[in-house]
């Protein structure tokens, strides 16, 4: 994606927020037929962490961005857009957006939700950096949050031990040095392989009723195995086309951030793009599949556990429902 504005955006803070619940393996295996060894060795997740029934995917945003904006040292009045990436906003509308502007008392602001399933938050910073490179907006948060413990049927083995809440942030502002950054950005979307991933629920197709809820149409539905296969390609060849398109070798990438749905998908994949894992980013077995969480949690905790420098390129990629995929290429600024 050319950039023909006068900045680069520069990630400069990060921020990420778990809820203190753990759910291990065993809450699952005890009323449910599965287990641990099942659960490890498919989708290496020991445990994942629950929001309380009555909190919504703002409160954990609003946590995200408070260690965002505290690591940063400004407060959240020099925001000027905000910009979250969610499947569990709050309510249909107002979007979460408007929500965290309103409970954080952000003034002089703008902001919306993007809706990309898995690539929300890769989808959300391709759509944040335009602001930042035209001279537009100084300082834009991206948020990807989720609180998929509300749309998960806990009856379903295949699809309830999979995922998890969270949130993360990270602050976007320019940079005159083109050489930092987010360098370039690929993002796609295939129609076709939304028959494979879905909530059919909910929306003006099937708006709420007793059937809809009868039905389980509320819920996560996905064919493991389709999505499996089709993730890894996707991700592989969308991370490789941004290395080669900008002359990067997979000994020059500090760090590979996919999103995280399964470990044997990061394996996969970090292997087709020649990576070795211990320059993969993986925080799975902690925290399961935090749908638009996963890639700013990964790099806020390696951040703030001092692994991530200037000068270090990271390749973001995600892959999900829509099909929804890409891979954005970063070169760290501070
Ligand atoms: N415990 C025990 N057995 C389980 C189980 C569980 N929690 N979930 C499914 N199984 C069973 C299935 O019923 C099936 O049994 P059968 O052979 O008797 O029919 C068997 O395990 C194999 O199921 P399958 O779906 O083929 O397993 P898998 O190896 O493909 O793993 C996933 C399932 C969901 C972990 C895996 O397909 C996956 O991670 N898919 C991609 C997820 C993804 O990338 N999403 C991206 C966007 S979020």
């Amino acid at each position: 994606m050319e950039n023909k504005g006068p900045y680069n955006a520069a990630i400069t803070a990060v921020g990420h927020y778990l809820p203190e619940k753990v759910i291990d393996n065993k809450y699952f295996s005890d009323y449910l037929d599965t287990n641990d060894e099942w659960i490890k060795s498919r989708t290496g997740i020991i445990e994942r962490r629950r929001l309380d029934r009555d909190k919504p995917t703002s409160f954990m945003a609003i946590k995200a961005i408070e260690v965002l904006l505290k690591n940063r040292g400004i407060g959240i009045e020099e925001i000027d857009l905000i910009i979250v990436a969610t499947v569990t906003p709050d309510m249909m509308y107002p979007s979460t957006a408007c929500i965290i502007q309103k409970e954080m008392g952000a003034s002089d602001v703008w902001g919306f939700d993007v809706l990309a399933a898995c690539s929300g938050f890769i989808f959300s910073l391709t759509t944040a950096i335009q602001f930042i490179q035209c001279g537009s907006h100084k300082k834009v948060l991206v948020v990807g949050a989720d609180k998929m413990s509300a749309i998960s049927n806990m009856e379903d083995r295949n699809t309830c031990i999979l995922f998890g809440d969270g949130a993360g942030a990270v602050l976007l502002e320019p940079t005159e040095d083109k050489n930092y950054g987010i360098i370039d950005a690929i993002m796609k979307i295939d129609g076709n392989g939304g028959k494979n991933l879905y909530q059919l629920g909910g929306g003006s197709l099937n708006p709420a009723s007793y059937d809809t809820v009868d039905k389980k149409m509320h819920y996560v539905y996905q064919d493991g195995k389709s999505v499996f296969k089709d993730a890894v390609k996707g991700m592989a060849d969308v991370s490789y086309e941004i290395m080669m398109k900008n002359n990067i070798t997979s000994e020059q990438v500090s760090y590979l951030v996919p999103h995280q749905a399964n470990k044997r998908i990061l394996t996969a994949c970090a292997e087709r793009m020649g990576i070795s894992m211990d320059k993969v980013m993986v925080n799975i077995h902690k925290y399961g599949n935090t749908t638009s969480a996963t890639i700013p949690t990964c790099i806020s905790e390696y951040w703030h556990d001092g692994l991530v420098k200037k000068d270090d390129y990271l390749i973001l990629s995600s892959f999900g429902a829509g099909y929804t995929w890409g891979s954005i290429l970063v070169k760290w600024a501070y």
